[in-house]
C-alpha cells in the first residue's frame, strides 16, 4: 500500500499510521469516524452485500481502522444482513492496549424496532455482550439473550443522546461502520468527524448507491486528510471542516 497525500510514502504498518493521528473528542461525545467502501459509481453493495467491493486492500483497511475505536457503532439491518460478529482482539491489539485503549471495540447495534433474530452471530463471543440502543417504542419481548439494551429516545433511536452515553462510559473514539440509514442520519446530524472511503475499481449500476441513504440533501464541507492506493483501490481520509 502507497500513501499518495499529504506525502508520497509506502506504508508499512497502516494502524500505527491511522493510530498516530490525533481525534480529539468534541465536548459531550466521542469522535465518530465512518468507514465505507463503495464502487466508482457510489454502488454500496452487490446483492445486498459490500463484502464483494474493494477487494483485500478493502479488507486490510477495515482491519486498521478497526483498531482507532473503543465502540463500534452499526445500523441493525447491516447487523442482520452481514451476520456481524463481535469485534475480536486481533494484531492491532497490543497497538490499542499501548494507546490506552480497551483490547477489543465494543459492539453497538442501533435499532428502532429491537428485532434481534436469536441466531445473529454477534449473540455469541468473547468480550462484553453488545448494546442495542432502542426506543421506548421497540417491541423487546423476543430480545434474546447476549445483548444488553439500553433505551435511548422515545420513538426513534436518539443518536446524540447514544454518543453521550457511550462519551460516559468513557469512550473517546467510536466508529460508524454503516449502514447508509444510520451513517446518512449521523451525517444529517453533523455527528461525523472522519470519513474513511474506499473507492473500489468497479463499476456496478443498480440501486444500492449513496451511502447516507437518501436522506435529504445537506453538504458539509470535509477536508482531505490522507489519500491511499493499493491494487487500484483508492483510500481516502476526509475530515469534517468545522
Ligand atoms: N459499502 C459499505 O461500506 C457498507 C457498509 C454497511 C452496510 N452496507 C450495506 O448496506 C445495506 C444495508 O443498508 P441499510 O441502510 O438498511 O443499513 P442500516 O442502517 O445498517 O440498517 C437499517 C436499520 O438499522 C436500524 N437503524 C439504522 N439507523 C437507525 C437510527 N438512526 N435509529 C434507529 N435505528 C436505526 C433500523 O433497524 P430496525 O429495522 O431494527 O429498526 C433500520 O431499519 C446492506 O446491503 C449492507 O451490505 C454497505
Amino acid at each position: 500500500m502507497r500513501q499518495l497525500l499529504p506525502r508520497d510514502l509506502v506504508v508499512d504498518d497502516l494502524p500505527a499510521l491511522l493510530g498516530d493521528d490525533d481525534r480529539p473528542a468534541p465536548p459531550g461525545r466521542p469522535w465518530v469516524l465512518a468507514n465505507m467502501v463503495a464502487s466508482v459509481d457510489g454502488a454500496f453493495a452487490v446483492d445486498g452485500r459490500s463484502g464483494g467491493l474493494g477487494g483485500a486492500p478493502d479488507r486490510q483497511m477495515f482491519t486498521a481502522v478497526r483498531s482507532l475505536p473503543d465502540v463500534i457503532l452499526v445500523g441493525a439491518g447491516t447487523a442482520r444482513t452481514e451476520r456481524y460478529r463481535r469485534p475480536a482482539p486481533g494484531p492491532a491489539a497490543d497497538l490499542r492496549t499501548g494507546r490506552g485503549q480497551a483490547a477489543a471495540p465494543r459492539l453497538a447495534v442501533v435499532s428502532n424496532s429491537g428485532h434481534v433474530p436469536a441466531d445473529q452471530p454477534f449473540l455469541t463471543g468473547d468480550g462484553p455482550d453488545p448494546l442495542v440502543f432502542h426506543p421506548a417504542t421497540a417491541d423487546l419481548t423476543d430480545l434474546p439473550h447476549g445483548v444488553e439494551p439500553v433505551q435511548t429516545g422515545t420513538d426513534e433511536v436518539d443518536l446524540v443522546q447514544v454518543l453521550g452515553l457511550l462519551a460516559d462510559a468513557g469512550a473517546r473514539t467510536v466508529l460508524c461502520e454503516g449502514g447508509p440509514t444510520l451513517l446518512g442520519q449521523l451525517h444529517a446530524a453533523d455527528l461525523v468527524d472522519e470519513y474513511f472511503v474506499t473507492l473500489a475499481p468497479n463499476m456496478v449500476g443498480g440501486e444500492q448507491v449513496g451511502f447516507l441513504g437518501g436522506t435529504p440533501a445537506q453538504v458539509r464541507d470535509l477536508r482531505m486528510h490522507r489519500l491511499l492506493v493499493a491494487d487500484d483501490v483508492l483510500m481516502g481520509t476526509w475530515r469534517r471542516d468545522r
